[in-house]
C-alpha cells in the first residue's frame, strides 16, 4: 500500500487497484480527498499492471459530500468536476464501493463511476436542498438519467436518502455485496469486469429514462403545484427543477453547466447560509461546555410520566416510539381512558397513513402501563411531570414524588415558564431535578429545552442531552427564566402584535407580514387556532383586554367560529369588520390614537424586540451560544430556516440596522425596547452574534 497524500492510499491487488479514501469523520470532499481521488484515478491509469479501480472509503462511511466547511472560502484544486472528469474519462472500468452513507458530492462521486457495488446497509441521497442548495456536481444530470425526472425530483426536493435495495431495484447500483465484505466483493466484481471486457458504462451516456419525459412541461408543472405550499419562500427548490427539466431538454455538457451556474449563485445565497448555519448549529447544541465524554451517564430503562393529557400523553409516545417503556399517571380513571385514547387514535392514523405497520402499534402500547396509582412511579429512571402551568401544583406533585421515586432517579417538569429551581428546591434531591419542556405537539416537533437548575447535577444534565436525539429530539440547554429560551422571547412579539392593532394595524395585516416574512402563522391566527379562551375564565373577566372582549361574546377562537376571525365550516378564516370596530372602540377608550402603520414597522415591531430579549439572554448567560437560540426558533416555533433563526437573521440585516430601529423606537414608545447591552456591543465592534 503506497499513501497518496494523507487522506487517500494507494494499493493493487491482483489486476485490481484500490484507491481507499480515509479522512474521518465522514470523508466529506475536501481538497484533500478530491486530489487523493483524482491521483489515485490517475496512478491507476498510468499502471500497465492495472486493468480495473476500485473507491472505497475506511471508517463508517462512504463519502458524505462536499466539505461544507470550506463552503464561502477560497476553494483550492484540484475542483470536483475535474475530479470527476478524471473518474469518468477513466480508460480503465472504475468501480464505486458503498457503504455507510453516499450524499451530495459523494453520491456524485459514486455516478461518474462506470459501476456502483454497496452493502446491503449503504443509503444514497442528495440532500442539497437542505442546505439551501441544488446538487452541483451532476446530480441533477447524472441520476434522472439513471432513475427518470420525476423519482430523481423526488430525491432532489425531499433531500431524503433512500436504501440499497431500491438503488439495486431503480438501477442506480449493478450489484450488492455481502454486509462486512465489501472490499473482496468490489474487487472480484471489477476482476469479473475485466474478464467480461464490459464496457465503461458512463451515465451521461443513458437517454432511455429521459426520453419519454422530452417536450412534456407538465410534469414539472405538476410537482410545482403539489408542492408549492412546501417551496413556498425557498429559492432552491425552483432551481433544482428547472435543473431536471435541463437534463430532459438540454444536451449534458449544457445541463453540467447550468447546474454549476445555479449551484454556485446559490452558494452565495443568505439562503444557503442560514440553512449551512443551522446544519452546524444543531449540531453544536449537544455539546454543552463543562460537560464531556467522562460525564457519567444514568440508564434510563423506564419513564414515568404524569398527567395523560395532549403534552404528557405526546411525550409518553416519543419514549414509546423509542422503545423505552412508560408509566403513565392521572387522578381520575376518565382522564386516563382519555388520554390512552389519543395516544392509540394518533399511532393508528400514522399506520393508516402507511408509516407505521399495526404490528408496531400494538408494540408501542404494549409498553405503555396505565395507574392510578402514584407509587407505581418508584420504577421509574426518569419521571416528567405534565400538569397544567400552576407553580402550587407542581410544587405538591415533586414533593409527593420526592417521597415515591427511586434513589438517583431523574425528575422532570414541562413547564413552558416556571422556576425548576423552585420545583426543585421542594424535594430533598434538588440534584436530580431539571427541566424538560417539550413542545406542542409533543411527538412531532423536535425541539427539547432541557432546562439546566442550579443545583442540576452534571450527570442529570449530560443523560437527557444524551436521551434526546434517541427520542428524536433536538435538545437545547438553557437556564433558569422566566419562559426560557423560546416563550420568553416569543412573549415580546406578543406584546407588540397586540399593541400594533390598538395602534391601528389590522390582526390580518400582522399575521400576514408575518407569514409573508415565512412563520407558519401569525400571532392572531395563532390564537384563534389554540383557543382564545386558554387560560381565560368567565368568572373573572372584566373586558379589560381584547381577549376578554371577544371570549364573553363567545368569540372563543376556531372552535367557535370565530375568534380574531370569522371562520365557514371548512375553518377557512376571514377577516371580521365587527372585531375591527371592537379594537377601534377599545383603543378609543384607552385614549390610544391609531394610525397608518407600514408592514415594515408591523415587521420590525414583532421581529427586533425578540432579537432583543435573545441577546439579553445571551448575556446572562441563560443560552449558550446564538445558535442555541437559532436552534429553538426554527425547530420550536416554525421560524422559516432559510433565515437560519432570529439571531442570525438579525447578523444578515446587520445588529447596526437593528440597534437604530430599537433606539427609535425606544425613543417614540419606551423602554420596553431599550437595547440589551451586548447588541450594543456587537454593533459598535462591527461584530455578529454568530461569531460573538
Ligand atoms: N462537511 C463537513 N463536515 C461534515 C459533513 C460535511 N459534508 N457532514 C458531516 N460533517 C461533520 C459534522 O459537522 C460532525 O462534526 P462534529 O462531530 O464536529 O460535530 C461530524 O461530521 C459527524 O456528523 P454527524 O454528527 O451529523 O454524524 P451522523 O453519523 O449523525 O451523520 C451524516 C452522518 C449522515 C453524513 C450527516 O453528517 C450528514 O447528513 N451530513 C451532511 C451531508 C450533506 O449534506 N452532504 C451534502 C453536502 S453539499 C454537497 O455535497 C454539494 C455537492 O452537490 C457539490
Amino acid at each position: 500500500m503506497t499513501s497518496i497524500n494523507p487522506v487517500a492510499d494507494y494499493s493493487v491487488e491482483g489486476e485490481v487497484a484500490i484507491v481507499t479514501i480515509n479522512s474521518p469523520p465522514v470523508n466529506a470532499l475536501s481538497q484533500g480527498v478530491r486530489e487523493g481521488l483524482k491521483l489515485g484515478v490517475e496512478k491507476a491509469e498510468a499502471d500497465p499492471a492495472v486493468a480495473a479501480t476500485v473507491i472505497l472509503c475506511a471508517g463508517r462511511t462512504f463519502i458524505a459530500g462536499a466539505d461544507i466547511t470550506e463552503f464561502g472560502k477560497p476553494h483550492a484544486a484540484p475542483y470536483l468536476p475535474d475530479v470527476l472528469d478524471a473518474i469518468e474519462n477513466a480508460k480503465k472500468p472504475v468501480v464505486a464501493a458503498i457503504h455507510g452513507t453516499s450524499l451530495g458530492g459523494g453520491f456524485e462521486v459514486a455516478l461518474t463511476a462506470h459501476y456502483r457495488i454497496a452493502v446491503p446497509s449503504a443509503r444514497f441521497g442528495l440532500p442539497e436542498i437542505k442546505l439551501g442548495l441544488i446538487p452541483g456536481a451532476g446530480g441533477t444530470q447524472r441520476l434522472p438519467r439513471l432513475v427518470g425526472p420525476e423519482r430523481a425530483l423526488d430525491v432532489i426536493l425531499s433531500g431524503t436518502p433512500f436504501g440499497a435495495r431500491d438503488a439495486k431495484d431503480w438501477g442506480v447500483v449493478d450489484a450488492l455485496a455481502e454486509e462486512g465484505k465489501l472490499r473482496e466483493d468490489a474487487i472480484a466484481f471489477a476482476r469479473r469486469l475485466v474478464a467480461d471486457k464490459a464496457p465503461l458504462n458512463k451515465v451521461r451516456d443513458r437517454d432511455e429514462k429521459l426520453a419519454p419525459a422530452r417536450g412534456k412541461p407538465e410534469i414539472f408543472e405538476a410537482i410545482r403545484k403539489a408542492n408549492a405550499r412546501k417551496f413556498r419562500g425557498f429559492e432552491a427548490w425552483e432551481k433544482a427543477i428547472l435543473s431536471v427539466k435541463n437534463a430532459v431538454e438540454l444536451p449534458f455538457d449544457q445541463g453540467i453547466a447550468e447546474e454549476r451556474a445555479m449551484f454556485m449563485a446559490l452558494l452565495g445565497s443568505t439562503q444557503s447560509k442560514a440553512q449551512r448555519h443551522l446544519f452546524f448549529a444543531e449540531r453544536a447544541a449537544a455539546k454543552i461546555a463543562d460537560i464531556g465524554a467522562e460525564t457519567p451517564t444514568k440508564p434510563i430503562h423506564r419513564v414515568g410520566v404524569i398527567g395523560a393529557g395532549t403534552m404528557g400523553g405526546g411525550i409518553a409516545m416519543n419514549f414509546l416510539s423509542a422503545g423505552i417503556p412508560v408509566t403513565l399517571v392521572e387522578t381520575s380513571k376518565e382522564a386516563l381512558d382519555r388520554g390512552v385514547a389519543i395516544i392509540r387514535r394518533n399511532y393508528e392514523n400514522t399506520a393508516k397513513k402507511g408509516r407505521m405497520t399495526l404490528e408496531q402499534v400494538v408494540e408501542r402500547m404494549e409498553r405503555l402501563s396505565l395507574t392510578l396509582d402514584f407509587r407505581a412511579l418508584a420504577e421509574a429512571d426518569l419521571v416528567i411531570e405534565a400538569v397544567y402551568e400552576n407553580m402550587d401544583l407542581k410544587k405538591l406533585i415533586f414533593e409527593k414524588l420526592d417521597g415515591v421515586a427511586k434513589p438517583g432517579a431523574i425528575l422532570a417538569s414541562n413547564t413552558s415558564y416556571l422556576d425548576v429551581d423552585a420545583i426543585a428546591a421542594t424535594t430533598k434531591r434538588p440534584e436530580d431535578v431539571l427541566g424538560m419542556h417539550f413542545f406542542s405537539p409533543a411527538n412531532v416537533m423536535r425541539l427539547l429545552e432541557i432546562v439546566r437548575g442550579a443545583k442540576t447535577s452534571k450527570s442529570v444534565l449530560a443523560t437527557v442531552a444524551a436521551l434526546a436525539p434517541k427520542i428524536g429530539k433536538v435538545g437545547v440547554t438553557v437556564g433558569v427564566c422566566h419562559g426560557f429560551v423560546g416563550n420568553r422571547m416569543l412573549a415580546e412579539r406578543q406584546r407588540e402584535a397586540g399593541k400594533l392593532i390598538l395602534e391601528g394595524a389590522t390582526p390580518w395585516a400582522v399575521d400576514r407580514v408575518l407569514a409573508d416574512f415565512g412563520l407558519p402563522m401569525g400571532p392572531f391566527a395563532m390564537s384563534d387556532l389554540a383557543g382564545l379562551d386558554i387560560g381565560w375564565s368567565a368568572e373573572t373577566s372584566k373586558g379589560a383586554t381584547i381577549r376578554d372582549i371577544l371570549c364573553e361574546e363567545g368569540r372563543r377562537g376556531q372552535k367557535t367560529g370565530a375568534g380574531f376571525y370569522d371562520y365557514d365550516e371548512q375553518r377557512n378564516a376571514k377577516p371580521s369588520a365587527h372585531v375591527e370596530a371592537i379594537i377601534r372602540a377599545f383603543a378609543a377608550a384607552k385614549g390610544v390614537a391609531q394610525r397608518e402603520i407600514s408592514d415594515a414597522e408591523i415587521l420590525e415591531r414583532c421581529i427586533y424586540p425578540l432579537i432583543n430579549e435573545g441577546a439579553k439572554i445571551l448575556e446572562e448567560g441563560k443560552a449558550q451560544r446564538a445558535s442555541d437560540i437559532d436552534v429553538v426558533w426554527v425547530m420550536g416555533y416554525g421560524w422559516p430556516v432559510y433565515r437560519g433563526g432570529p439571531m442570525f437573521y438579525a447578523d444578515t440585516v446587520g445588529l447596526k440596522t437593528v440597534l437604530e430601529r430599537l433606539k427609535d423606537f425606544q425613543a417614540t414608545f419606551g423602554d420596553e425596547f431599550k437595547p440589551a447591552a451586548l447588541l450594543e456591543k456587537l454593533a459598535a465592534e462591527g461584530g455578529t452574534f454568530s461569531k460573538a
